[in-house]
């Protein structure tokens, strides 16, 4: 017998999961389905945020940032420490142990929520013949047919391979693997000089590892403001990661006990290296992969993201898409944002995510984060404005962390003074950046930052000292 709902969530991961508790308490009866299970078979819901990608990089990268402390910070502080040894296996429990903590705290919230969940993979099945909505099969450790006024499509993403070169996660990794590696290796390459591939050469480098990274664009992080980029890019390579850009990939072959890499430079030199280990690590594509989208006539584009509009509605109605399964930026908070408005709208609310205030964060250390428009996107808009930065090596809180790297940037109106971008590069900026959503959500100029005031000593008085430079009157610096 098929079960009603009237919404059914297809995937667990941070845009599902929360579209699923947001129609809960809009008062709908809901379903979810995920098919992600843990080592022992059991449901690991939270998608790849939780068990491949955000949480447990940032234990791993939280792990190897104290081990780098322990063995090159401490000293300064006075504290001398004799053998320090590296334990690997536990390093990788802890990391487990965190993502398992998630695992059941999602499926605790589904019993909270009153969520029916089953554990399996969901397909969209024939086009309902009436109008009480579409048919969803499920196929696991749960079997069942399942009817949703509504279907919420939440599948994610899966790493992009390069061509010819398959993950086989034990010499060519992707992010799983990359997480997942037992023995620090000694060459590490990486493809891919993007989120992933830095914060996963930081936490090798950190443990041990030579790294290499090979990427394709002649510039470092296009994507983040120049001044920002230029100032991480100057401290990872003081940190000993081998950065080269403007590389073009040749044959990748991969032995029993390393893989080497052809690649023209970027002087065209033909070169090759030799990795112990291999993260590719260019890119995601949206996993649509047996959802059965073709069966309803559900609307791919041409690289097999959901085709949907602002609003995240498909081509059918009563069916919506959210997160790294449609257009723009795959971030977990951006799919939780959408997840939330998708409830909303259906209840006949108004829900709406701001594409303008979606902050990024790399969390390599030094952190990097930001928010709005860069200086480059500006001058090419055509847009009139004023910057202001403060470097953290002014700030006493930052001074007495003994980490004084990096800087806040302000980019605000020229007339009005509005705050068009927060660029950040430094200590726990990943913390910071929030001060600058909240405050270009509620449109504030700099001088509203300037006039507010924040406590002493911290790292936050970056902030307002950055806004206090677009008026040229910062005052420690
Ligand atoms: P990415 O898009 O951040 O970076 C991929 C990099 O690979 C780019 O710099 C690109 O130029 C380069 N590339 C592409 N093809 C190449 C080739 N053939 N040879 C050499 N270089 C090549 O993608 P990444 O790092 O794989 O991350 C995937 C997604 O996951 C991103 O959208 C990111 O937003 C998300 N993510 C977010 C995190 C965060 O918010 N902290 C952490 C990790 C991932």
């Amino acid at each position: 017998m098929a079960k009603n709902f009237d919404v059914v969530v297809i995937g667990g991961g941070p845009g599902g999961y929360i579209a699923a508790i947001r129609a809960t308490q809009l008062g709908f009866s809901v379903a979810c389905v995920d098919e992600w299970s843990n080592d022992k078979g059991g449901p690991a819901p939270g998608g790849t945020c939780t068990n491949v990608g955000c949480i447990p990089s940032k234990a791993l990268l939280q792990s190897s940032e104290n081990f780098e402390h322990a063995g090159h910070g401490f000293a300064e502080h006075g504290i001398d420490i004799k053998g320090l040894t590296l334990n690997l296996p536990q390093m990788q429990k802890r990391k487990e142990t965190v993502v398992k903590q998630n695992n059941d705290g999602i499926l605790y919230l589904f019993k909270k929520n009153k969520i029916s969940f089953f554990h399996g993979r969901a397909a969209f099945m024939a086009v309902p013949a009436t109008d009480a909505g579409y048919q969803v099969s499920v196929t696991g450790t749960a079997n069942e047919t399942l009817i949703g006024k509504h279907v919420v499509v939440a599948t994610g993403s899966n790493p992009r391979a390069l061509p010819g070169t398959p993950f086989d996660e034990k010499m060519v990794l992707s992010n799983t693997g990359a997480l997942a590696i037992d023995a620090v290796p000694k060459r590490l390459g990486l493809i891919g000089a993007g989120v992933i591939g830095l914060e996963m050469g930081s936490i090798w480098r950190r443990l041990g590892s030579e790294v290499t990274v090979l990427e394709a664009l002649p510039t470092f992080l296009g994507a983040v403001d120049e001044q920002i980029a230029k100032e991480a890019h100057k401290q990872f390579l003081k940190q000993g990661l081998g950065i080269h850009l403007g590389v073009k990939i040749g044959a990748i072959t991969v032995g029993k006990n390393d893989v080497s890499v052809v690649y023209a430079d970027d002087k065209g030199a033909e070169q090759q290296a030799v990795f112990d280990k291999l993260i590719i690590s260019i890119g995601r594509v949206p996993n649509t992969i047996g959802l059965d989208a073709d069966k309803i006539g559900l609307k791919l584009d041409e690289r097999g993201f959901i085709i949907v509009d602002g609003d995240c509605k498909t081509n059918l109605k009563n069916v919506w898409a959210v997160g790294d399964v449609v257009r723009g930026p795959m971030l977990a908070h951006k799919a939780e944002e959408e997840g939330v408005a998708v409830a909303e709208r259906i209840a006949g609310q108004h829900g709406h995510v701001n594409f303008n205030t979606v902050p990024w964060v790399i969390y390599t250390s030094p952190e990097i984060a930001w928010v709005g428009k860069t200086e480059q996107q500006l001058k090419e808009e055509g847009v009139a404005y004023k910057a202001g930065t403060f470097p953290f090596m002014a700030n006493g809180r930052a001074r007495a962390l003994g980490d004084m790297t990096g800087m806040v940037k302000f980019l605000a109106d020229a007339k009005s003074d509005e705050i068009l971008g927060v660029h950040m590069v430094g200590p726990m900026v990943s913390e910071l950046i929030s001060e600058a959503v909240v405050a270009m959500e509620f449109r504030a100029s700099s001088e509203d930052i300037a006039r507010i005031c924040h406590a002493h000593p911290s790292l936050s008085e970056a902030t307002k000292e950055a806004a206090l430079a677009v008026d040229k009157r910062a005052l420690n610096f």
